[in-house]
C-alpha cells in the first residue's frame, strides 16, 4: 500500500537548524530582533517596592535601570549618562536616595529621569535640562512583575501577552482568577542551565519526554505519560491530578488551600503556559510557579523560578512549601539536564532534528521565532 503524506500532514516536522541554538551570531541577532524589540519580564515588582529602590537588568545588549520614583511610579531608563555615556548604576540593585548622580562629572538626574543639575551649568546655555534627561524605556507591571520594552514604538504589553493567554487558556479570566499579582514568594530557585533559551521553551511546550524522564510528574499527572501535556492539549485544557493526589507536590498533599479567586472547577487541575519570549507559568489550585528566563549566551540561560502562594496561607504557622517545591524542582532538573544534552548534540554539523506529532505544538513557537527573526517559514 502506498501512503501519500503531504507537507501539511507530515508526521515529522523539521526543527530549527543546530546553528539557531549554538551560533553566537544567531544569539546576537536574537538580542536585536527579539529581546530589544519585545516586552521582556525583568524582575518582581516588589524588588522596587519603595521610592528610591532600583534594579539593574540586562535586556539584549542594553543595561536598563528600573526605579521607583518619589511619586511611587515605576520607571525604566537606559543605564547611561547623557553626558559622555558612563554607566550610572553598576550594582544589581540598591537605594538611590533622592537622585541618580553620575560618578564621572556629577551630572545629576531625578528619579523621574530628568536632568536636575550639572557642574558649571551657567557656562552651558545650550544644555536644556528637558532635552538631556535619561533615555526612557517603556515599562509596565503585570502579574506582580516589571516588564520593559526597548522598542521606540512599543505597543502595550497586553497586545503581546493577551493573545498568548487566550490561545492557551481560552479566556483572560482563567488567568486572572489566580490573582498572581497578589501572591507572595515562598521559595525561589535559580538554575544556571547550559542550554540555549529556545530549547528550554521547546522542552516546556512538549510532553513527549515526560514518560521517559519525569516519573514523579507523571505519577501526579497521569495524562502526561501519553506524551501530550497541557500546552498540546488544546485551548483551556488542563491536566487532571491522579486520583490519589490532592495537590501538585511530591507527596501528593496540598500545600495550602485553594487560591482565593479560583473556582471549584479549577480544583485538581494543572495548567502550563508559555508567555513568549521569557516567561512560563504553572498554575495549580494552591500555588503558581513563575519561571523567568534570562538568556546570557547562545549556550547558557539563567532560569529563575518563584513559587507563589497566598500571603495568608504563608502566614500560617504550619505553612511549608517544601513539598510543592520538591516535585517541580526535581522536574526542572530533569528537564534542564535534557536540554543540556541537546545543546551538546546540536553542535554537530550533522544535526537535523525532527518534531514528532506530540511535539508539533512547538511549531507555533517556531512560527513566532521565524517571523521575529525574519526567516523564511
Ligand atoms: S559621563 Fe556622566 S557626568 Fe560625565
Ligand atoms: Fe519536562
Amino acid at each position: 500500500m502506498v501512503s501519500i503524506v503531504t507537507a501539511t500532514t507530515s508526521s515529522l516536522v523539521p526543527t530549527l537548524p543546530g546553528a539557531a541554538y549554538t551560533d553566537p551570531a544567531v544569539f546576537e541577532a536574537e538580542k536585536r530582533r527579539i529581546f530589544e524589540r519585545s516586552w521582556v519580564c525583568v524582575c518582581r515588582a516588589d524588588a522596587v517596592e519603595r521610592p528610591g529602590r532600583f534594579v539593574r537588568v540586562e535586556v539584549g545588549d542594553e543595561s536598563v535601570l528600573v526605579v521607583r520614583g518619589r511619586d511611587g511610579v515605576v520607571r525604566a531608563f537606559r543605564n547611561h549618562c547623557r553626558h559622555r555615556g558612563a554607566r550610572l548604576c553598576a550594582e544589581e540593585s540598591g537605594e538611590l536616595g533622592k537622585s541618580i548622580r553620575c560618578r564621572y562629572h556629577a551630572w545629576t538626574y531625578g528619579l523621574d529621569g530628568h536632568l536636575i543639575a550639572a557642574p558649571n551649568m551657567r557656562e552651558m546655555p545650550d544644555l536644556v535640562k528637558a532635552d538631556h534627561g535619561l533615555h526612557r524605556v517603556a515599562v509596565e507591571q503585570w502579574l506582580g512583575h516589571v516588564w520593559v520594552d526597548l522598542a521606540a514604538d512599543s505597543e502595550p504589553l497586553a497586545a503581546q501577552v493577551e493573545p498568548q493567554v487566550l490561545a492557551r487558556l481560552g479566556t483572560l479570566a482563567a488567568l486572572d482568577r489566580y490573582g498572581i499579582d497578589r501572591l507572595g514568594v515562598a521559595a525561589t530557585v535559580v538554575y544556571e542551565v547550559e542550554s540555549n533559551w529556545k530549547a528550554i521553551v521547546e522542552n516546556f511546550m512538549e510532553c513527549y519526554h515526560c514518560a521517559t524522564i519525569h516519573p514523579e510528574l507523571t505519577a501526579a499527572l497521569p495524562q502526561f505519560a501519553s506524551g501530550y501535556g497541557t500546552v498540546s492539549g488544546g485551548v483551556g485544557a488542563g491536566a487532571v491530578f491522579a486520583e490519589h493526589v490532592d495537590g501538585f507536590s511530591l507527596s501528593g498533599a496540598a500545600s495550602g488551600r485553594r487560591l482565593p479567586g479560583l473556582l471549584p472547577a479549577d480544583d485538581r487541575v494543572f495548567h502550563g503556559i508559555v508567555l513568549r519570549p521569557n516567561v512560563f507559568l504553572i498554575l495549580v489550585p494552591d500555588h503558581v510557579a513563575f519561571f523567568r528566563l534570562v538568556p546570557t549566551s547562545a549556550g547558557h540561560t539563567r532560569v529563575v523560578v518563584d513559587w507563589l502562594f497566598d500571603r495568608d496561607a504563608m502566614a500560617a504557622a504550619d505553612f511549608d512549601p517544601g513539598d510543592a517545591v520538591a516535585i517541580l524542582d526535581i522536574t526542572n532538573r530533569q528537564d534542564f539536564e535534557a536540554c543540556e544534552r541537546c545543546q551538546l548534540g546540536m553542535r554537530s554539523s550533522a544535526f537535523e532534528g525532527v518534531l514528532v506529532p506530540a511535539e508539533h505544538v512547538i511549531g507555533a513557537f517556531h512560527d513566532y521565532y521565524r517571523d521575529a527573526m525574519d526567516l523564511r517559514r
